[in-house]
Order: structure tokens, then C-alpha cells, then sequence
């Protein structure tokens, strides 16, 4: 009988696309899908770094699973990921019962690992410091027929000071432009319309391959593709924005009205001790550059509170420019402290109840901007992508606009992964209600 596992995915989409790469991975040796880790054989955690909750939550997750190890010995785990990039043999000190651990440059080694573990009898390890194999070379079970991430580059070549993402995902490496481009067009005939481009710095794509393709040009060619019909991309960085992505954005069909757009801190002095690029009136001016060649498009972003030494007046400079720019989404953070970033040896850490106290304000304020702007929205016809029932209701369907809302309706004969308009009918912060027209 064949072997099943089970993978639980922590952190950002490019840890969702590898999943997908490592259920491929899995399936192509033999193994199939288990409903949930207590029936299968082997649970593989595909983890995150990027706060230190999630370091915490992964190693109190591995003590549950020594329990189920204990009670069904033949149980295999294994790790993977950011978190097991930084902690490497670490991940194997804290928790001997595991059974494979691999870094982020090593997700094509997992078969061979398992193998190795049967017949050493002891915990097999693989933690690279670069890679051969592009994730996205690997065979992919993807979650949705409709959907598919795509990764054009992998790592950053940036430093922000708070930020571990350079430490355990390597320089910046770009796929070449027609691997990427064959990729969409296979994935296009095969039924999916919507793709998300993967990098994590997205939009600096292509800056380290030879001819320097551009994102620009990346974003103009998949106008082509028959049978696409939403592109969307992420983590972008502001300074990347440039007047060419502007206009390949404004001018495509297919690339979505929404941007992820992160702000981090709204004061200039903490934007330079992050060492981001821009500064506030920068950043504002990017967006309306944004704003004006792309009207009504919507925008997220990412915001830290609490980077060492922000006073109340930096954080006042923060609430006035998510005030300004009036942002559809945020993901707020406290800071977090990060082994070997520069930023863990800043002096002036911020007492965690004034981060607290200041979360909850930019939170407030963040909600009442998001309402405001989803008001904007009722009465409009729009199309959306059904996406799958909704989390709270059966009864009803989620579903997406070009503009990255979720929208719920009634779910009727609505099938996953169609397009149908609808009218908004009513605005709430994180939703809308629509009905089909
Ligand atoms: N503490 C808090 N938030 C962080 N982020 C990255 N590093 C940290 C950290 N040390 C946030 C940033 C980034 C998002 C993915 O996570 O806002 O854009
Ligand atoms: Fe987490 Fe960053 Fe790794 Fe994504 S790239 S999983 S956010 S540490």
C-alpha cells in the first residue's frame, strides 16, 4: 500500500509554492494525500522564520508530535523550510525525533533523505547553502485547478536590518524568461487562469541574468497568453515600482488593479535605520504615480511597529502616512527580534507594552480606512473569480476581484474557479457581500 503524508505550510506564498513543489515531489515517489497528520505516515512541516512566534510555535508543534511518535513508532517527520535553514542542526538537537530536516536550498533532496533515513535507521539532513534546482523545476500538486504560483526569483539582495529573509534565502536568483513564460503558458493550457508571481523582491526580476530581461518586460509578455487571465505578484519593493513597471501594470490585461505596496514605518528616521530606500514623501509620491496611471487600483501593505528606538513622534509619522495613503489592506507586525539581523543589536528595543499600545491604535485606525474604502465599493457591478466555499458559511461561496477583495455570495450552482459579475451590496473591514447578477 502506498505511503501518505500530510504537509503543514507556515509563513508566506513562496513557503505555499514550495508545499506544492514538495507534495509533487512526494507524489512522483510513490506517496499519496492523507486527510491529516494523526492517519498519516509522514507530516512534513514546511516552516517560517520571519517572527520569532513562529519559531516558538514550530518547536512546541514538534513536542506534540513525539507524543504521536511515541504511540506509532513507523510515524515519520520531517522539516523544512526557513526556520530549518537558520536553526540547521539545531532543528535535530532540540527534537531527535526527527526524521528528516531540510533547508530551503534542498527541497529536491527530500526523496533521497527519506530513503536515507530507512536505511541508516538514523535522521537524515540536508541544508545547502545555494541551489542547482529552481523550486519551480520540480513537479507541482497544486491546492487549485485555477490558480498557480510561480516563482521568477528566489532571494534578496537587499539588507533591511530587521529582516532574516537574506540570511536563510541566499542572493537574489532569477529563473530565465522563457522558463518562466513556458511555465505559465503550460499552466494556462492546462486550465488555470490566475497566477501570482513569486519573488522576494519581485519586481528588482531579472537584474542578475545575462541581458537583464526585465520585470517590465516579464509582465508585458504574459499579456500574451491565451487562456490567462489574472496576474498578480509579490513581495514587491516600493523603490522597484519604476515609471516602466507603472506603465507595462497599466497598460497589461491581464495584470491585476492591486499591489502589495510595503511601508514598514511612515518616519524617515526609522525607514533609515531599516535601511529601505525611500523615505515617506517618496513612498506617497510612488503611490500616486501608481494611482494615477491605474485608477481604482487597490493597495496592501506591511507595516512594523516598534523597530528599535521608534519614539511616539516616529510612530505618529507612521499613522499619518497610512492615513494619507489610505491603503485597502494592512499586515501589521510588532517588531521582532532576529538572530544575526542588525537590527537585534540596535540600542532602544521598544518596551513591548508601548509596541502593544501602538499596535492597537494603528490597527484601529487601519480598520476604519479599510470600511471606509470597502463602502466605496457598494452599488458597483464587478467581476470575480469564485475561489471555493466560504470558511463560516457552506451556504455561501468566496470570491475574488481583480482588486484582491474577498466577496461572498450566495453559493447556488457557482462552480470553483469561474468568473461571474456581481453587484456589492454591503461593505465590511476584511469582506464584502455581493449578489450575482
Ligand atoms: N519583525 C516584525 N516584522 C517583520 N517583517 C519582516 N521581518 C520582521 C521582523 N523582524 C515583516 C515585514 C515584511 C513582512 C513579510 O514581515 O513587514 O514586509
Ligand atoms: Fe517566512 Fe520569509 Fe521564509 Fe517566507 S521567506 S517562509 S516569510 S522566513
Amino acid at each position: 500500500m502506498s505511503k501518505t503524508y500530510f504537509i503543514r505550510t507556515y509563513g508566506c506564498q513562496m513557503n505555499e509554492h514550495d508545499s506544492e513543489r514538495i507534495a509533487g515531489l512526494l507524489e512522483t515517489n510513490g506517496y499519496v494525500r492523507a486527510h491529516d497528520a494523526e492517519t498519516a505516515d509522514l507530516v512534513l512541516f514546511n516552516t517560517c522564520a520571519i517572527r520569532e512566534n513562529a519559531d516558538k510555535k514550530l518547536y512546541g508543534t514538534l513536542g506534540q508530535m513525539k507524543r504521536m511518535k511515541d504511540a506509532r513508532p513507523e510515524l515519520r517527520i520531517a522539516v523544512g523550510g526557513c526556520q530549518v535553514q537558520k536553526d540547521k542542526a539545531l532543528v535535530l538537537e532540540k527534537a531527535p525525533w526527527v526524521d528528516v530536516a531540510f533547508g530551503t536550498f534542498s527541497v529536491a533532496e527530500l526523496p533521497r533523505l527519506l530513503i536515507e533515513r530507512e536505511e541508516t535507521g538514523v535522521p537524515a539532513f540536508e541544508f545547502a547553502e545555494q541551489t542547482e534546482t529552481f523550486p519551480s523545476a520540480l513537479p507541482a500538486r497544486r491546492d487549485d485547478p485555477f490558480h498557480a504560483w510561480v516563482s521568477v526569483s528566489v532571494g534578496c539582495d537587499n539588507a533591511c536590518t530587521f529582516c532574516i529573509v537574506p540570511f536563510v534565502r541566499g542572493p537574489q536568483v532569477s529563473r530565465r524568461l522563457g522558463d518562466v513564460l513556458d511555465e505559465v503558458q503550460r499552466l494556462a493550457d492546462d486550465g488555470v487562469v490566475e497566477v501570482t508571481l513569486l519573488g522576494q523582491n519581485v519586481n528588482t526580476y531579472g537584474r542578475d541574468l545575462d541581458g537583464r530581461p526585465l520585470f517590465a518586460e516579464l509582465l508585458r509578455a504574459l499579456d500574451e497568453i491565451d487562456g490567462l487571465r489574472r496576474v498578480r505578484f509579490t513581495s514587491p519593493h516600493p523603490h522597484d515600482f519604476t515609471p516602466d513597471v507603472v506603465d507595462a501594470m497599466a497598460s497589461s490585461r491581464v495584470v491585476c488593479e492591486h499591489i502589495h505596496f510595503p511601508l514598514q514605518s511612515g518616519s524617515d528616521r526609522v525607514l533609515k535605520r531599516m535601511r529601505r530606500s525611500y523615505r515617506s514623501a517618496r513612498y506617497l509620491e510612488i503611490w500616486s504615480s501608481i494611482r494615477a496611471a491605474i485608477p481604482d487600483i487597490a493597495a496592501s501593505t506591511d507595516v512594523i511597529v516598534g523597530f528599535p528606538g521608534e519614539t511616539d513622534e516616529d510612530f505618529d509619522e507612521t499613522l499619518r502616512v497610512v492615513e494619507e495613503a489610505r491603503f485597502d489592506s494592512a499586515y501589521t507586525f510588532k517588531y521582532s527580534i532576529r538572530p544575526n539581523t542588525e537590527a537585534a543589536s540596535m540600542p532602544d528595543q521598544v518596551a513591548p507594552e508601548i509596541v502593544s499600545e501602538r499596535y492597537d491604535r494603528l490597527v484601529g485606525l487601519q480598520e476604519r480606512i479599510a470600511l471606509e474604502k470597502n463602502r466605496e465599493m457598494v452599488g458597483r457591478r464587478v467581476e470575480v473569480l469564485v475561489e471555493g466555499s466560504s470558511k463560516k458559511d457552506v451556504a455561501r461561496v468566496a470570491a475574488r476581484t481583480r482588486t484582491n477583495k474577498i466577496v461572498h455570495l450566495a453559493a447556488g450552482q457557482l462552480a470553483t474557479g469561474t468568473f461571474v459579475d456581481v453587484l456589492i451590496g454591503d461593505a465590511h473591514p476584511h469582506h464584502l457581500d455581493g449578489v450575482l447578477v
